[in-house]
Order: C-alpha cells, then structure tokens, then sequence
C-alpha cells in the first residue's frame, strides 16, 4: 500500500483536494488516507491520471541507434507517460501481426509504461497494398497509420479506413502533400527566402486535410461501421478550420498537436539549428496561437509528441540533411504547463484532459479519474522549476530545442496499475 499524503488532484473533471490518497491492489482505494507501508509527502505537489502519448518513434526494430524500447519506455515514465502508442516506421515497418506481438511482448518484460504499438496501414509503408488490419487487431495493434511517409494515394487510403473500420481500428495520418511539400525543410514564406533555405507550404498541409476528410466522407457513407480518422501532428491554422468544420459537419474526425506546433515557430530558424527541423515544420505566431485556440475548443483532441529521436551525428548535418524530428517525451508535460498554463492562464483541467482522456479516448480507452476505485495509473508533478538538461535524458537523443528553459511541472513519480515506474522524489 502507498499513501500519498496531503496532495492536490487534477484530472479532465477539475482541480480539488488536498486529499490523502491510499493506493492498493492497482487501484485508488481511498482518497481519505488509511494505513500504509510506504507514505510520500504530497504537501504543493498535485496528482494527475498518467498520460497517454498518442505517436512516438521508439526506432525498434532496426534503428536501436537512435532509439530503443528500453531507452523510449524510460523516457515515457520520466514524462510522466503510463501508455504510449509507437509508430511503426522502423526498419523493417511494423506490419504483421508477429511484429506487434514482438513489440507488446518486450515491452511488458521491461515494466516500465504500456505500449500500445501502431502498425502500418500499408505493407511495407509503401502506399500499394494495405494490410491486415484484422489480425493486426487481435495482435494488439491500437491504430493503423504509414506515419513518416505521405498518403499518396486517396484510394488506398478509402480502402485502409472502410477496412479497419470493421474492426474498430482508426486510421491515423501525416497529412501533407508530398508533391507540394517537395524539398522543404522549413515553412515556406518570406523568412524561408530571407534565409535562402527550401520551404515547405502550410498549403500542402491544408490540401491534403480537404483531401483525406472528403476520404473520409466516402468512407462514412460506405462503412456500415463508423469509421474513424485522426490527423497527426497538425501544425496550421488553415488545417485546423477545416477539422473545426468537419467536426461541425458531424464526421469522425479527431486531431493532435504537437508540444513544437505549441511552443515554437519559425522564428527559431533564423540559427539555422538542424534540431528544429521537423515534420511538418515550425509555422507561424498565427497558427501557433489558432492552435491553442484548437486546443481549448475542441478541434483539437489530444496534445501528442511526435518524440522523433536521431543520432547526435545526424542532428548536426546541415539543415538541408539533416532528418526531420524533435525529442520530447521527457519535457512535454512540464514544457505546456509552463507555458500555456502558467504564461497563458491555460486551463489545467483542460491541459491534462489533453494528455489523458482526450488520447485514451481516441484509443477507445476509458477515462481516468481520481476517485475511489479508479486504476492507479498515476502522475505526481512537482510545480517546482528547473533547466530543461538533455545529457539527462534517458532518451538516446539528448538535445533538445527547448535546452536550459525553466519549466515548472515535472513529474516525481508515475505509477502502472500501482506500481511504482519512475521515481524522483526528494
Ligand atoms: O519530424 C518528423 N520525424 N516527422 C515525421 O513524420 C517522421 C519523424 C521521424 O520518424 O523521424
């Protein structure tokens, strides 16, 4: 039994406590103390569900160099994460039923959080033939998507959402328009000329999110199921207006941002630092403001890494070859609640409703809420601040963009079921 004593709760109903929390058998058997072996001082700590990361890179199998399991997994509990959901553009893709089973079966071994491992939605990411998306299913895949890579074709992708409908699978996409997108390695705009670097159009985001959601409307009136499609990582005003109508509309569509889309813009590029090139690309104030906007009215389902780890060799190439991709499972939670919530007046009920019930819900997960009887699947975040420090990471990718800012809200302790996976209290 553990008794966190004397401690503020936060889930997606509100804020309220203090409250002693007595946690046993997996779950929260009390929020009025009890007796217990193990008793934590939560006096200006507050409690919140652990949260649910809904697209990140772990790089296994076959790029161990960037990025491992057990590397990824640790990363997740020190973010506070008790369930993440692993992108399947590993080499090779995760795209058979044995794959996934591989990765659910390592990671339970390591007990650190749940992985809930995407697979691909097309054989070998390539576009061409889908795949099983039932016996993906049963092997515990928890979404299909070719994330990395670009839905070319719009068929394949009707056939991908009509299928995994049947079995209660979304479909989630990188939408981006690979022949408007082309070359860029920033967004397209005055600033991308000024600095003479190849940019990447917030258009080509917007057309292929018109696209895929007129997919999608075909797929609605075909399925006798209801299909369900969820765009990653969405990083422009425009694309979000089309998601606000759509919802409007009544089709079943979901989005995420990005901790980056949130906290950072183009801007950032005038030191031509390859760590800041990323996939869509840093966007403008404007959208960076309309997404937080999303956020609080519901365009926006869930707040989602994108956790894209790469070597230190390859991250201090040029920007021109570099690859795409920005680490942040250790930093997002304490990197929002700085500044969205404390520099905005961002909601905190709403902030964590973002990183649990809002992604849980995507997966058909049920909510986590803290009262008696709840699953002790746990965050206990610290408000106290500190630097963001990289070569502390236990991700192999150990620079940030975000390096030595002072963020309040780090987690101190996350629990699995009631156990104890990460711990840091003083
Ligand atoms: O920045 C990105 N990195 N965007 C992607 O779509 C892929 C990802 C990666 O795998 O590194």
């Amino acid at each position: 039994m553990l008794l966190i004593k004397n401690v503020k709760l936060v889930d997606a109903l509100g804020e309220r406590g203090p409250a002693d929390v007595l946690i046993g058998e997996g779950k929260i058997l009390s929020l009025d103390g009890g007796e217990a072996e193990t008793v934590i001082d939560g006096t200006g700590l507050f409690l919140a569900p652990g949260f649910l990361d809904l697209h990140a890179h772990l790089r296994e199998p076959g790029q161990e160099v960037k990025e491992e399991l057990a590397t990824g997994l640790l990363a997740a509990v020190r973010g506070g994460y008790t369930d993440l959901v692993s992108m399947p553009n590993t080499t090779p893709p995760v795209d058979t039923p044995e794959a996934v089973r591989a990765l659910k079966k390592k990671a339970q071994a390591l007990g650190l959080a749940r992985l809930h491992p995407a697979a691909a939605l097309t054989q070998g990411q390539e576009g061409k033939a889908l795949t099983e998306a039932g016996l993906l299913k049963e092997a515990g895949a928890s979404l299909l998507t070719d994330d990395g890579h670009t839905n070319e074709d719009a068929g394949i992708l009707a056939a991908g959402l009509l299928q995994a409908s049947a079995f209660g699978l979304p479909v989630a996409v990188h939408a981006e328009d690979a022949s408007l997108r082309r070359g860029g390695v920033m967004n397209d705009g005055p600033l991308a000329d000024l600095l003479g670097l190849p940019g990447n159009p917030k258009e080509a985001e917007a057309a292929r999110i018109a696209r895929d959601l007129e997919v999608l409307r075909y797929a609605v009136r075909r399925s006798q199921k209801k299909p369900h499609l969820h765009i990653q990582h969405l990083s422009t005003k425009r694309g979000l207006e089309l998601v606000q109508e759509a919802k409007r509309a009544g089709l079943p569509v979901t989005a995420e941002a990005t901790p980056h889309h949130l906290t950072l813009t183009e801007e950032a590029l005038k030191s031509f630092d390859p760590i800041l090139k990323v996939a869509p690309p840093l966007r403008t104030q404007e959208d960076l403001e309309a997404l937080i906007e999303g956020l609080l009215d519901g365009t926006l389902d869930a707040i989602a890494t994108d956790h894209a780890p790469h070597t230190q060799a390859e991250k201090e190439m040029d920007l021109l070859r570099a690859p795409f991709g920005i680490p942040s499972l250790e930093v997002a939670f304490p990197l929002l609640y700085t500044e969205l919530h404390l520099k905005r007046g961002f909601p905190l009920k709403r902030l964590v409703e973002l990183f649990t019930d809002g992604p849980r819900s995507i997966l058909g997960l049920k909510p986590i809420h803290l009262e008696e009887g709840a699953e002790a699947s746990l965050v206990l975040l610290d408000p106290k601040e500190r630097p963001v420090e990289p070569r502390n990471f236990a991700s192999k990718a150990r620079f940030s963009p975000w390096a030595g800012w002072v963020l309040g809200g780090w987690p101190v302790l996350t629990l699995v079921e009631g156990r104890v996976v990460y711990q840091a209290l003083e």
